[in-house]
């Protein structure tokens, strides 16, 4: 049993009640740590909650340059959408905040590391599988997906315990955000007919009317300036979920499969991360060799796949890597995005070493295409066609 163990504390009941709960029920030390991953609630009050609820140290960390830097930066590249659909919000911080967690451990000595996710969810596997893969000699405590208390019952222990929580009323939705996105479950929406409500949209409400246009330049594949203005990739992320946010347009409704067997109706915003993925895709589209390009949207799919099933630290997803980070070279230049209400399009891209060769796309004067190479070309591409067909297809007759 794990002596002294490092919790990601949200600073919410679940993750407060779990810091006593530890204590008297595994009689370890608990040190708090909470991340500012660019989540709405600020992290003020956290320590009082923390050291109230009976833990040792607290600790407050800003991430947020190191989470789109090392995080956001590398799904860009890679396109990562699970599932074709979902930015994986959730999916990127859990990686990062344990890596946190593994270097107080170290810093304090301590001897195992907690999160307080239930047993449905994907988190779970992304907080332990994560530590497994940094740090294996570390036990992994999981309180909230043993204890059997229901919302009440954690109500009800906190104030036994004079454990100071914020609101006690029903909680409607399960939210979890950073500066990527929003994700939105439980409530009414667990039925999969039903409309999300209007009210469960925080970042893309629709105030915009007039039509605009939004200029992002990439460097090798991550996002460096939008409209000229050159801004730290979490700052141009957030930037956009106002810009792009305003229009209506970034979310999603989608039922996606849980690492745990799980079909789960889920919702999302994500209008600045989903506005830069359109324009890098868009981009790779003149920069990237046809095979390239072939083979690396072969492989997005399981890089996304990877990350959300929690194998942020694997050698695979070390190797995608690597093939993403070279396939990103010349991925340098700009891309016109338009925006309308409840509409984000690209309108124009450009890049320095641009594979599109206008004369050989034009159909104008300015042609270079040897048009008479296509001849013998198209003959032999199809002569393998040509053969079955008049042997054993329609035209052997
Ligand atoms: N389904 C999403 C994922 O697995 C979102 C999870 C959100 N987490 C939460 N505790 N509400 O990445």
């Amino acid at each position: 049993m794990a002596k002294k163990v490092v919790l990601a504390y949200s600073g919410g009941l679940d993750t407060s009640v779990a810091v006593r709960w530890m204590i008297e029920n595994l009689g370890c030390e608990v040190i708090c740590v909470s991340a500012n991953v660019g989540q709405e609630g600020t992290l003020e009050g956290n320590r009082e909650k923390a050291l109230g609820a009976g833990a040792s140290e607290y600790i407050e960390l800003d991430l947020r340059e190191e989470f789109a830097r090392d995080y956001l930066a590398p799904i860009i590249k890679a396109n990562a959408l699970y599932e074709g659909k979902y930015p994986l919000v959730s999916a990127l911080s859990r990686p990062l905040i344990v890596k946190h967690q593994v270097e107080v451990a170290r810093r304090f000595g301590a001897d195992g590391i907690a999160h307080g996710c239930t047993g449905k969810g994907n988190d779970q596997v992304r907080f332990e599988v994560s530590s497994m893969a940094l740090a294996p000699d570390l036990e992994l405590v999981a309180p909230v997906r043993n204890w059997g208390f229901t919302r009440e019952d954690s109500i009800a222990y906190a104030a036994q315990h004079n454990i100071p929580i914020r609101a006690t009323k029903e909680k409607m939705y399960s939210i979890d955000d950073n500066l990527w996105g929003r994700a939105i479950e439980c409530g009414e929406m667990e039925d999969p007919w039903a409309e999300p409500p209007e009210g469960v949209w925080e970042l893309t409400k629709p105030t915009a009317t007039e039509r605009r246009e939004v200029t992002i330049a990439f460097e090798q594949g991550v996002p460096v300036a939008v409209d000229g203005v050159s801004m730290p990739l979490h700052e141009i992320v957030v930037h956009l979920n106002g810009v792009v946010g305003a229009y209506g347009w970034g979310r999603l409704d989608m039922v996606e499969n849980r690492r745990v067997g799980i079909k789960s109706r889920e919702t999302y915003e994500a209008p600045g991360g989903l506005a830069l993925m359109l324009a890098h895709a868009d981009l790779e589209s003149i920069t990237i060799e046809r095979d390239l390009g072939r083979e690396k949207m072969r492989l997005e799919h399981r890089y996304a796949e990877l990350v959300y099933d929690g194998l942020w630290f694997s050698p695979l997803k070390q190797a995608l890597d690597a093939f993403i980070e070279s396939s990103q070279q010349f991925v340098t230049g700009e891309v016109r995005l338009a925006l309308a209400p409840g509409q984000c399009f690209v309108v124009g891209r450009k890049a320095p070493k641009s594979l599109y060769d206008y004369g050989l796309a034009t159909y104008d004067a300015a042609d270079r295409f040897r048009h008479a190479d296509s001849e013998g070309f198209v003959q032999l591409w199809g002569l393998s066609v040509k053969t079955w067909s008049s042997i054993q297809g329609t035209g052997s007759a």
